[in-house]
């Protein structure tokens, strides 16, 4: 059974307070509302690891993620954090190649199989971001864009190592636009993309969660997470307020 996940990247946001409230909320909400069947993922800033890590407390299906680490170990880069700096803070997820980390900072396919390589070894779960722009999707090329952005970076991992990833897919015309991509669009790309990762894997492209991402809110969460290659979210503006990350959540 493939693992249900909504995740909540909450970018560069939130100051200490800020993150300490909405980590509260949330954790409370969970609780409360006795969900237990989703696994919930929190990405925010990594300076506030160790404290969200604290306020998630003994929470089963609650994770510390990071938004991204380096392609090295450890030593002179500054401004970088590592994967096993992450892991020792308790982060057990990572988000890799979100599309504003290739737009801004050119991460290459190369780059980015470096770091889920680094998140592997450090016992973290990646979540590969991949998805196209809006000119590829109205070129009518999404599929293929798509395809050769997992080869490059994925298809080089071992059965093994492949079968711990969880992917998602963030239409990049999507992304904090509120044009969300339809439901049927999101089933569209994600059956497209459990079929080539089958093609390299095999049946273990049939466990992996494929997630959305793009303007989920939870007016349309619903929708989106009833198809049937779709195994939640990736959440960006909606994960910063607690009740609509958490109706996000119950959208299942
Ligand atoms: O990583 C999730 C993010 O890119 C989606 O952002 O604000 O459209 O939910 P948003």
């Amino acid at each position: 059974m493939r693992k249900k996940i909504v995740a909540g990247n909450w970018k560069m946001n939130g100051t200490q307070e800020e993150g300490q409230k909405l980590t509260s909320e949330i954790v409370n909400m969970v609780q409360d509302e006795r969900i237990s069947d989703v696994t919930v993922v929190l990405n925010p800033p990594f300076i506030h690891a160790s404290n969200v890590k604290k306020l998630i407390g003994g929470v089963d299906n609650i994770f510390l993620g990071g938004q991204n680490c380096s392609d090295k170990e450890s030593g002179a880069y500054t401004g970088e954090t590592s994967a096993k700096i992450l892991a020792s803070f308790g982060a057990k997820y990572v988000i890799l190649g979100h599309s504003e980390r290739r737009e801004y900072f050119k991460e290459s396919n190369e780059e980015l199989t470096a770091k889920v390589k680094q998140a592997l070894a450090n016992d973290l779960t990646p979540i590969f971001c991949c998805g196209e722009p809006l000119e590829i999707r109205e070129a009518g090329t999404h599929e293929d864009y798509v395809k050769e952005q997992l080869t490059a970076s994925l298809f080089g991992l071992s059965e093994e190592d492949f079968s711990k990833l969880v992917i998602a897919y963030e239409p990049i015309w999507a992304i904090g636009t509120g044009k969300t991509a339809s439901s049927d669009q999101a089933q569209e790309m994600h059956a497209a993309i459990r079929a080539h990762l089958a093609s390299k894997y095999g049946k273990a492209a049939e466990e992996t969660s494929i997630l959305y991402g793009g303007s989920c809110k939870p007016d349309n969460a619903q929708e989106i997470f009833s198809k049937a290659d779709v195994d939640g979210g990736l959440i960006g503006g909606a994960s910063l307020k607690s009740r609509d990350f958490v109706d996000i959540i119950k959208s299942f």
